[in-house]
Order: C-alpha cells, then sequence, then structure tokens
C-alpha cells in the first residue's frame, strides 16, 4: 500500500494528504515572563525539569512534528511573535503567558487578531492559587485551556491539535 502510494498517489488521495498535512504540521510554544527560570523557580510548584530539557524530550516524543519555542520577559516581545507566528507560519501555537494571561489586554488583543489557533496552558492550577490568577485576559479568545498539569500541559496541548 505504502509503495503503491508511492508510485501512484492519484489511486491513494487521501491517504497522500493526510500525511503530507502530518508532516507540515507546524507548532510554536511562547512562554512568557520567569519561564526561562523553569527548573530553579519554586520548584514545589513548577517542578524541577528546565524547559529546554522538557523541550527536547517533546521534540523527540513528536518527530513528525515541527516545534519550536520561544520565550520572552517582555510583553512586547510576546507580542511581536504572536503576530510574526499567526498568519500562516505555524498551525499552531500553545501559550503560556504567565504572569501576563492575568494582566495583559495587549496579548488578549494579539490572539484575538491572528488567523491560528492559540491553546492557553499553565503548569501549575492557577484556580488552586491565589485569586489573582484565577482570571484570564486570553482564554475568552482561545481555543482551549489546559491547566495544572506541570509540563504535561503542554503535551496535552499540542495532543489536541492533533485530535
Ligand atoms: C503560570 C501561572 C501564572 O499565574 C504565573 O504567573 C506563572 C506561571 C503557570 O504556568 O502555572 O508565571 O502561568
Amino acid at each position: 500500500m505504502i509503495l503503491l502510494t508511492i508510485l501512484a498517489p492519484q489511486l491513494f488521495p487521501t491517504f497522500v494528504s493526510n500525511k503530507t498535512r502530518m508532516q507540515s504540521n507546524s507548532f510554536l510554544i511562547i512562554n512568557g515572563p520567569n519561564l526561562n527560570l523553569l527548573g530553579q523557580r519554586e520548584p514545589e510548584i513548577y517542578g524541577s525539569a528546565t524547559f529546554d530539557d522538557f523541550f527536547n524530550q517533546l521534540q523527540k516524543d513528536f518527530p513528525q512534528l515541527s516545534l519550536s519555542y520561544f520565550q520572552s520577559n517582555i510583553e512586547g516581545e510576546l507580542i511581536d511573535k504572536i503576530q510574526e507566528a499567526g498568519f500562516g507560519a505555524v498551525n499552531g501555537i500553545i501559550l503560556n503567558a504567565a504572569a501576563y494571561t492575568h494582566t495583559s489586554v495587549g496579548l488578549a488583543d494579539a490572539v484575538k487578531a491572528i488567523s491560528c489557533p492559540v491553546i492557553e496552558v499553565h503548569i501549575s492550577n492557577t484556580y488552586a492559587r491565589e485569586a489573582f490568577r484565577h482570571h484570564s485576559y486570553i482564554a475568552p479568545h482561545a481555543k482551549g485551556v489546559i491547566v495544572g498539569f506541570g509540563l504535561h500541559s503542554y503535551t496535552l496541548a499540542l495532543q489536541s491539535f492533533l485530535l
């Protein structure tokens, strides 16, 4: 079947187009302020793994995907990245805006403005923490929100794009 598909793709267009679609799937993870400190920052809340180690493993776990990663502590840089990626450069964005989740109308407007889907993620269960972490400016414009599963929140977000 695979050989036939390669030799005569017109006989199996669905198989070919699905395969092509999978191979062109590219996703961007954007992390906001202080998430560069993962591994050393409040490990009882955020765990002891660095994001680089997690991201390397994620790339190995999803070899069929093109994954990229951006982190900034600066609100405007996060907005620039969302604008740059959000009009066709990637198929989806996984966004942990960290503290800006609870404060930034600018980031929320950027998520609202772009055409590609965004999944909001949080490592900790923000609803089990201080009240100011219970509100997200981004969530109303996100495709979905995944909260509280540690770094697995990112994996679940990625899997949800593949459903
Ligand atoms: C966080 C939760 C935010 O409230 C906090 O400001 C962060 C990390 C999380 O992933 O659990 O920096 O987004």
